[in-house]
Parts: C-alpha cells; sequence; structure tokens
C-alpha cells in the first residue's frame, strides 16, 4: 500500500502509480462502509475546497460538495463566470492566491486545447492539491469511480475481462472525450482487456493511444481498436459506451456536428446489448441523451449499473481528498 500522497495533485490517470490507485480504492469502500455504518470519519476538518467550475456539472458538484461536508470539511463552489478570470486574473494568480485560502483546488475546465493546460498552470503556482474535476484530455475522479462500480459488480480478480469502450451518438453537443481517455489509460492497469470502438472520425489523442497501448503492454492486457459497436459488443463482461466529439479529426465544432450526423445508429439498444455476455454490465457517465445515446430499456434495464457509479464517485473521491489534502 502506497499511503504517501499527501499535497499530491491528481490531473492526469497515469499520476498516482497503479499501487496509489489501490490505496485510493481500499480507502473509498472503507469510506462507504462507513457512511453505510453511519459513522462519523471526519478526516478533513477546518479543511476548504475550492471547486472552480468553467463548465456545467451535476454529479461532479454535488458529489464533492457532499463528500467534504461528510469529511468534516467545506467545499466553495466558484463558477468562473463570477470571478474575476475573464477581467485578467491569470492561472498563476488562482493558484498563488486560492492556494493561500484554500487546502485544495479542484477545477473542471474542458474547453478543446486549454483545460488541461490551465489545470496544470494554477498547478505550478498552487501550494495546495490541484484535483481534475474533468478536463479537455482526462476525466480521473469519474475513472476511479468506474473502477470501484467494476470491482463491485465483477470482483478483484478482473484479469481476462472484456472491457468495451465505444463511442455513440449524441448530437446535443461534441462532448469532451476526457472520460473514454481516462478509461483507455486506466482500466489495463487492472487486467482488463480493452476493446475502444468508435467511427473513423473520432479517434482519441494520439498520445494518449500510444500511453494506453503502452499500459496494456506492461500489464499483459489486450487492447484492440475496432470501427464496429457490434462486433465490439460481442462476449463484452462491461459495456461503456457514451459520445464524443471529433475534436482530433477537426477543430472546427461545425464540421464535427455534421459528422456526427452520419453514425446516428451508433446507439446502445437492447439487441447491440444481447450480443454481450448474459451478466454484462452497462456503464454511462451521465448525463445521457436517453433514446438517442442509449435506449430508456437499456439505461433503466438490470444490467445498468449507472446509479452505482454516479454513488461511487463521491466515495472515491473523498478517498483521494482525504488522502491528498490530510
Ligand atoms: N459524470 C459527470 O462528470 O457528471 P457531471 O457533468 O454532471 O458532473
Amino acid at each position: 500500500m502506497q499511503t504517501d500522497l499527501r499535497g499530491r495533485d491528481l490531473i492526469g490517470d497515469l499520476d498516482f502509480s497503479k499501487e496509489e490507485v489501490e490505496t485510493v480504492l481500499d480507502v473509498a469502500f472503507d469510506l462507504k462502509r462507513k457512511r453505510a455504518l453511519g459513522e462519523s470519519h471526519a478526516y478533513l476538518r477546518d479543511k476548504v475546497l475550492a471547486m472552480l467550475f468553467f463548465f456545467s456539472s451535476t454529479r461532479t458538484r454535488g458529489s464533492f460538495e457532499a463528500g467534504m461536508a461528510q469529511l468534516g470539511g467545506h467545499a466553495a463552489f466558484i463558477e468562473s463566470k463570477t470571478t474575476q478570470i475573464s477581467h485578467g486574473d491569470t492561472p498563476k494568480e488562482i493558484g498563488e492566491i486560492f492556494g493561500r485560502y484554500f487546502d485544495g483546488i479542484a477545477i473542471r475546465h474542458v474547453d478543446w486545447g486549454v483545460g488541461n493546460g490551465y489545470l496544470n498552470a494554477v498547478a505550478k503556482a498552487s501550494r495546495v492539491p490541484i484535483l481534475n474535476m474533468q478536463c479537455d484530455i482526462y476525466h480521473p475522479f469519474q475513472c476511479l469511480a468506474d473502477l470501484m462500480t467494476i470491482i463491485e459488480k465483477k470482483g478483484r480478480d478482473l484479469r481476462r475481462k472484456k472491457m468495451v469502450v465505444s463511442w455513440a451518438y449524441a448530437a446535443s453537443y461534441q462532448k469532451p472525450m476526457s472520460v473514454p481517455q481516462s478509461l483507455v489509460l486506466q482500466m489495463p492497469r487492472f487486467g482488463m482487456d480493452v476493446v475502444l470502438a468508435h467511427p473513423p472520425e473520432f479517434k482519441l489523442m494520439p498520445e494518449v493511444m500510444e500511453q494506453a497501448q503502452e499500459q496494456a503492454r506492461k500489464f499483459g492486457t489486450g487492447f484492440e481498436v475496432v470501427d464496429d459497436m457490434e462486433a465490439a459488443f460481442k462476449d463484452a463482461d462491461i459495456i461503456y459506451a457514451k459520445s464524443w466529439g471529433a475534436m482530433v479529426h477537426t477543430p472546427d465544432a461545425n464540421a464535427g456536428a455534421e459528422i456526427i450526423k452520419k453514425y446516428s445508429h451508433w446507439i446502445t439498444d437492447e439487441r447491440k446489448m444481447a450480443l454481450a455476455k448474459s451478466d454484462a454490465i452497462y456503464m454511462h457517465p451521465l448525463p445521457a441523451d436517453r433514446n438517442i445515446e442509449v435506449t430508456d430499456g437499456v439505461m433503466d434495464g438490470v444490467q445498468s449499473v449507472v446509479y452505482d457509479e454516479a454513488e461511487n464517485r463521491m466515495h472515491a473521491q473523498k478517498a483521494v481528498m482525504a488522502l491528498t489534502m490530510k
């Protein structure tokens, strides 16, 4: 167990070693048990987390805010539009100044080509941990909650389990690619054979793909890329299908929106789920475009674990905060 996480940032999924992620999971399961039993676990009494949002949120805000209160501390919700950032406060100033007020700074900034750089610039100037509530490249807390959920449903030994990370159709907007990128980076470290499925225009970032392939090699797991959703679903243990944008293919949002329209048949429905193993689970980080990206029947069906995933956001985040902000 690697317990020396005090003061550490969590910006990219590989910032924590596999052993450190295992420590986070152990603590997360313990905190989940303590909450179920009503046992106090105020490890962060008198500590305050800044939550700086450049983009909307339901689960991330709710789970960080509730989690900090349960740990005995407080979370300050800061909507970027209400700050002086647009009038000149630089990332350096945010890091320097918030680092003196707060015990941790959590940031969500998903703008393509901007978000991750912003988090790293704040981190450079901050004396307290920077926690990534989702950027354009990674969504590490979602991924930790997903891993926790998979362990709950499929057990600790995940070797040779087939996990499908699939693109799905949604026309509402070009969603960030941070969730699939975090999944392909983290899941090979825990033994799963990852199959990444997407139409040709929805490639992930080449540098992330290289790192994912390196993790799969290092941990002796399978890693395959296909362009056929149905072929990917065959005999899968875990189906994780969500939409993301064509930003790697084209930075032009209108061109990206036109490309998405070609693939409305990439919906997760009952027929496709039947191609997977009978005990396969369906995962989605939410929000989803219901009956466009996934049918109600799948989302609300017996194979869906989406609400457990959403709950586990809070337990995983509490674990990281308790370990890094103490
Ligand atoms: N999954 C997730 O990050 O949800 P929110 O966008 O609602 O925070």
